[in-house]
């Protein structure tokens, strides 16, 4: 999938300075494209996993492409109604939340996937057989890219334990609770196909226990690139895994295969653009300073992720090697030692696959303000969230 070129990416930066999250909408499309043509041969739903990236404009670019939402908040679950989402093509996927959440998830309507046995068990007596919903399970699988991002093994809080089945379905039954859709979420930067194929084998022990399932929700947690050369999850071989096992199983090949992308869909449309304050030059290390941090982009500094830079700036100069540091007053460390073309203050960098969990996870840290948001959509770049200013950083204090 071709990128935003460097002269692209410097307009942008010159018409809406920095620092700047720039997406662009037509890698999303084709990365959706990708998906439903891969899994075209099964009865396969996809629900973006739109805790990667919120803004409404992505939401509604989302449902515009045809696909569907999954939300870990009941509050993204009121961006996508707002955003237009009709509340069956809404999924509500939380973990830790007091009931009246669910409560409220009911009121509108949407898909609910319960994570405990004690909410499930207040949902039995207040809806009984009235709502279905479907139960978040943890598979007891250890997959994913860091521990941080691991979800579903045995000592994640996430969903309830397959070894408390037994407990589970004394209260489906006891409330007459209609189990609509089994779902797991192993982690994410997952890349061996084999963890789903072991999710799979671990749902289908259960299946026999429910008797009104419609769906199978393998939540999401597919690998992208972040690096050239770096391995990406099979999509056409997961797809394929994922139908042989449906089609060969008498109760599976009649539900609906449901999956969670975040990262598949945004990670690679995003760039976080910054301008170059300060260059220091020790004996040992040649630090860039740049005007963001790890108040704008915290994965390199919370999960050791690399994220490619470059410099737009001056891509001809001959290489040299850098240290790429933010603006806060911790150690927020980009890259270590990384070889760029030669930098020079006021110089603008990019930061590639910053679209997935980049300005999601951003913060006012250091009374600093969030950077803006822009959208390239038909060939043209939109501005989609204004910058921060100083009056933001005092919203809602008395
Ligand atoms: N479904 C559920 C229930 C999830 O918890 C998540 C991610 C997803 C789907 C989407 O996973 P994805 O396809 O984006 O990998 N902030 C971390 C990733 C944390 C993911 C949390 N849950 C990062 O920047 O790597």
């Amino acid at each position: 999938m071709s990128k935003l070129t460097a002269d692209q990416l410097k307009n942008i930066a010159a018409k809406f300075g920095t620092p700047l999250y720039v997406y662009d909408a037509n890698y999303i499309t084709a990365q959706y494209a990708k998906l439903t043509a891969a899994f075209a041969g099964s009865n396969t739903t996809f629900f973006y996993a739109c805790k990667a990236l919120t803004n409404i404009n992505i939401l509604k670019h989302i449902k515009a492409i045809g696909c569907n939402v999954d939300c870990s908040s009941i509050n993204e679950a009121k961006l996508a109604l707002l955003a237009g989402f009709e509340a069956g093509r809404v999924l509500y996927t939380s973990n830790s939340i007091h009931f009246s959440e669910i409560e409220e998830a009911v009121s509108l309507g949407i898909h609910i996937n319960i994570d405990s046995i004690s909410n499930l068990e207040k949902f039995g007596k207040k809806y009984g057989h009235g709502y279905p919903v479907g139960i978040r399970l943890r598979p007891n699988i250890m997959a994913g890219g860091n521990l941080k991002i691991s979800t579903g093994h045995d000592k994640s809080k996430f969903g309830i334990p397959v070894d408390q089945l037994n407990e589970v379905l004394e209260v489906v039954a006891e409330n007459n609770i209609h189990i609509q859709n089994l779902h797991i979420h192993t982690g994410s930067d997952i890349k061996d196909v084999e963890v789903f194929v072991k999710g799979i084998e671990v749902l289908f022990d259960i299946i026999p226990h429910f008797k009104e399932l419609s769906s199978i929700d393998l939540g999401g947690g597919f690998k992208v690139p972040y690096k050239t050369g770096d391995a990406e999850t099979d999509i056409p071989l997961l797809a394929q895994k994922v139908k042989e096992a449906f089609d060969s199983h008498p109760v599976a090949k009649g539900l609906q295969i449901w999956f969670e992308p975040g990262k598949f869909l945004v990670s690679g449309s995003g760039y976080l653009l910054a301008d170059v304050n300060v260059m220091k030059e020790t004996a040992n290390t040649n630090f860039v300073g740049l005007n963001t941090g790890f108040n704008h982009l915290i994965r390199p500094m919370f999960y050791d992720a690399y994220h490619e830079i470059k410099n737009i700036s001056n891509p001809a100069g001959p290489e040299k090697t850098y240290t790429i540091v933010g603006n806060i007053c911790e150690t927020d460390t980009f890259a270590t030692d990384r070889s760029l073309n030669e930098i020079r203050e006021d110089d603008t960098l990019v930061f590639y696959n910053a679209g997935a969990y980049g300005f999601e996870m951003s913060s006012n840290f250091n009374s600093r303000h969030k950077p803006a948001e822009v959208l390239v959509k038909d060939g043209e770049a939109i501005l989609i969230r204004k910058r921060d200013v100083f009056e933001d950083l005092l919203r809602g204090q008395l």
